[in-house]
């Protein structure tokens, strides 16, 4: 007995050491960890439990017969994030270049399967050279198998890839598809075609990291949200993460307990609006004084810097805060703003995740690239989310509200439950200026008229009272108290009940 327990550990042994001590040599030289060294980092420690460790490719062209790694180039289970359960896939570079064969897919869509079975995230670190070329059509296979899953999983349970070593070809859509994409800088890429194929085709000469590193998808693309110095940094931000995410669509938001008193008065909030209207302020300060403690996790923070999108807590439970950013671009709504803003919309919305939105919006970007790049079809994605959300949704006006931003920016025409306007709110179709140049366009010459006009205008419309007396505003409220009013509002809504007309699936502008 004793023997065959040997055995045992000597197998389990062999498994752990995937590619062999050269390759793991080499994965470290690079700057990355292996895959379990990642996994020790990612869960609880001890709480990794493997399934499929000797699992082996079923490979025979290419001398393949010969060359069998026990798991397959990839680590599959499941563990605990702060005593929470999740499921995990980490690919193992040491083996075939963690490239996907048929058998490894299949290990992947067990736990992804298994994840759906009881309701909870599912974590795929990637780190592989793309299908197993050895194995042609049947790790294409592998991968479309992967892809059905990641659809039918997406807004049931959480879903998150961290890219750790290349990911390329189609390989990339299995993490397109997921909720939150984590990058390492300068050891991680994506792209659907490399450096060597876009020159080939289109002659540009361009770096992998340039083409599709960690710094070009967070900050241009949009593709990923979050870049990190190194794997340690991004897997213990996967950690903060998933503790503010439910475990599945039916779950209740997590809650954690906190010191921070929920009536928490600050008075530095009420000079937080500049005295002049144009002046720009950091929004994060309100959504830090806002949320428990400041904690405030942010997603997409180098990408659509003009508005701001994360997570936080109100009496320990998790809200989505949406916030325009009087910072970048005056807070205006673009096409990356509204669509990074969306697709946070809709997550919060798939998870019952309350959504608190701050609105200091000037309008729509203007501009001819603006136009022709679709932000018609693109800012309706963010009208649309808001429109279609049930969640409890509650808003606060720190200053301007023009325009169709202010319908977009979760009014109360989209079925906001509280709308609320600090004293300094602007609500208006557009700024005084402009709307003065707009009806007086035949006085332009009249210095004296035109500033005579707008400030008329500014006195009836440079104020939240207008739309409070047609109660699109519940409440005029004083910005100390916007704590206490957001944690109010969220225990009277916390068993709000809405919902939309059956239908198969809507047709958001995509
Ligand atoms: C089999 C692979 C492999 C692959 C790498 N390896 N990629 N084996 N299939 N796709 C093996 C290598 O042979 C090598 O084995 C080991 O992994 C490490 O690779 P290196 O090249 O030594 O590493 P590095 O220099 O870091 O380069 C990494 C790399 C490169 C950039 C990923 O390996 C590469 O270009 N690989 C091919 C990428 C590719 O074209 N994949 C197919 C994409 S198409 P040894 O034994 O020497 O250690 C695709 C379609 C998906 O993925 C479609 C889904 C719908």
């Amino acid at each position: 007995m004793q023997e065959i327990l040997e055995q045992v550990e000597q197998k389990r042994a062999a498994a752990r050491l995937g590619g062999g001590q050269k390759r793991i040599d080499a994965q470290h030289a690079k700057g990355k960890l292996t895959a379990r060294e990642r996994i020790e980092i990612l869960l609880d420690p001890g709480s990794f439990e493997e399934i499929d460790m000797y699992v082996e490719h079923n490979c025979v062209d290419f001398g393949m017969a010969e060359t069998k790694i026990p798991g397959d180039g990839v680590v599959t289970g499941s563990g605990t994030i702060n005593g929470r359960l999740v499921f995990l896939f980490s690919q193992d570079f040491t083996v075939f270049g963690g490239s996907l064969s048929e058998r490894h897919a299949e290990k992947i869509c067990k736990v992804m399967d298994n994840a759906m079975k009881v309701g909870a995230p599912v974590i795929g670190i990637n780190d592989s050279g793309g299908a197993r070329i050895q194995e042609g059509v049947a790790s294409l296979g592998g991968y479309a198998e992967v892809f059905q899953r990641n659809v039918l999983a997406s807004g049931v349970v959480p879903q998150i890839s961290l890219i750790m070593g290349p990911c390329a070809g189609g390989a990339v859509y299995s993490p397109a598809m997921t909720d939150f994409i984590l990058m390492v800088k300068d050891s991680s890429y994506m792209f659907v075609t490399g450096p060597d194929v876009v020159k080939t085709v289109t002659n540009e000469v361009v770096t992998q990291e340039e083409l599709g590193g960690a710094v070009t998808h967070t900050t241009k693309s949009g593709v990923a949200d979050i870049a990190f110095d190194n794997d340690i940094d991004a897997l213990l931000a996967a950690r903060d993460l998933v503790d503010f995410l439910p475990l599945n669509n039916r779950e209740e938001v997590p809650e954690r307990p906190t010191a921070d008193a929920w009536d928490r008065i600050d008075d530095s909030l009420d000079t937080l609006v500049p005295d002049n209207a144009n002046a720009p302020y950091d929004m994060h300060e309100l959504i830090r004084k806002t949320v428990d403690e400041g904690d405030f996790f942010e997603i997409q923070p180098d990408h659509a810097a003009n508005i701001i999108c994360g997570f936080g807590r109100v009496e320990g439970c998790t809200v989505g805060i949406v916030a325009n950013q009087p910072m970048v671009l005056a807070g205006c709504l673009d096409i990356g703003a509204s669509k990074k803003a969306g697709r946070f919309v809709r997550f919060c919305d798939a998870f019952e995740i309350p959504i608190i939105t701050f609105v200091d919006v000037p309008g729509f970007l203007p501009g001819v690239s603006q136009e022709h790049n679709g932000i018609i079809k693109h800012g309706a994605k963010l009208l649309f989310a808001y429109a279609e959300a049930t969640v409890p949704k509650i808003t606060v006006i720190t200053r301007k509200a023009y325009g169709g931003a202010y319908d977009v920016m979760a009014s109360k025409h989209l079925r906001g439950d509280l709308n609320y306007a600090w004293p300094t709110a602007e609500i208006a179709v557009m700024g005084a200026k402009g709307a003065v140049e707009i009806i007086f366009r035949k006085d332009i010459g009249d210095a004296d008229k035109i500033a005579e006009k707008t400030k008329e205008y500014e006195d009836r419309f440079a104020n939240p009272f207008v739309a409070a007396s047609k109660g699109f505003i519940d409440e005029v409220i004083m910005p100390h108290s916007t704590r206490r009013r957001i944690a109010l509002g969220l225990r009277k809504l916390r068993n709000k009940s809405l919902e939309n007309p059956w239908k198969k699936h809507d047709n958001i502008p995509l």
